[in-house]
């Protein structure tokens, strides 16, 4: 069973409302990207880690990747064919692969707090499903149906709704041929891979992820992952 990791990492992140795109920001001396580099190259289930960034980066070659990842950098592949939407970028990355019909673990490049056994344990679980699936958690808060004006709309019932993370596990084959039948007319839809998979019909099984697998978007994501990667319990 062959399975490769594919991280998108062609986002500005203008959330981020820095000059730097999020990926390259500093998290404990390294770029944040480094640290999900580093979880997925500590899987030992990945055969390879593929890294899509935009034609024009100007960051990635101003780093010492060699140094920052040690022996398994030579696991690592680096694509410069990054879109205008992650779902662009995905498509681009699976393309410019050799191909195969590889399990392939998709990981947003800003989720730095991934940790490698729980990579591994899902390769395990989901190895011999027909479709593939993704991490996710189990929605927590009550979740309102906002209005034009802001006020509620009405209350959704939150039994049964899960917050996709990743990573999100699916055949090369079988995902690339989603997103082209998705993009470009519905990329508005595609939020992440499950969504592609699903508008053809399919059901990606939902696995167990952690609270602490967070996405930074936002200035204070930064400092939340900084504070869990520090703290050890990851
Ligand atoms: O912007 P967002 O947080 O949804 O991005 C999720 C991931 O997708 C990030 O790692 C980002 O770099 C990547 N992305 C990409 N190409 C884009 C937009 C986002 O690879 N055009």
């Amino acid at each position: 069973m062959s399975a490769i990791a594919l991280v998108p990492a062609a986002g500005s992140g203008s959330r981020m409302a820095s000059a730097t795109p999020k990926q390259y920001l500093d998290l404990l001396g390294q770029p944040l990207i480094a640290h999900t580099l580093c979880a997925l190259l500590g899987a030992t289930r990945l055969a390879q880690v593929a890294v899509v960034i935009s034609p024009a980066d100007e960051w990635w070659e101003s780093y010492d990747w060699p140094a920052l990842l040690g022996a398994s950098f030579a696991r690592l592949l680096v694509l410069r064919v990054g879109g205008d939407s992650r779902a662009e970028s995905v498509m681009n990355g699976l393309a410019a692969l050799p191909q195969s019909d590889a399990w392939v673990l998709v990981h947003d490049a800003a989720r730095p707090c991934l940790r490698s056994q729980q990579v591994d344990e899902m390769i395990t679980q989901l190895e011999y499903d027909a479709v593939g699936g993704i991490l996710a958690v189990p929605v927590a808060d009550t979740l309102k149906i906002a209005s034009k004006e802001q006020s509620i709309a009405r209350t959704t019932p939150r039994a049964g709704l899960w917050q996709a993370q990743t990573p999100q596990m699916f055949r090369q084959q079988a995902l690339l041929a989603a997103l082209q039948a998705a993009l470009p007319e519905h990329v508005a839809d595609i939020t992440d891979e499950a969504s592609a998979l699903e508008r053809l019909g399919k059901s990606p099984k939902l696995i167990m992820g952690s609270p602490w697998n967070l996405k930074v978007t936002y200035p204070q994501d930064l400092i939340l992952a900084g504070l869990l990667l520090k703290s050890g319990a990851i």
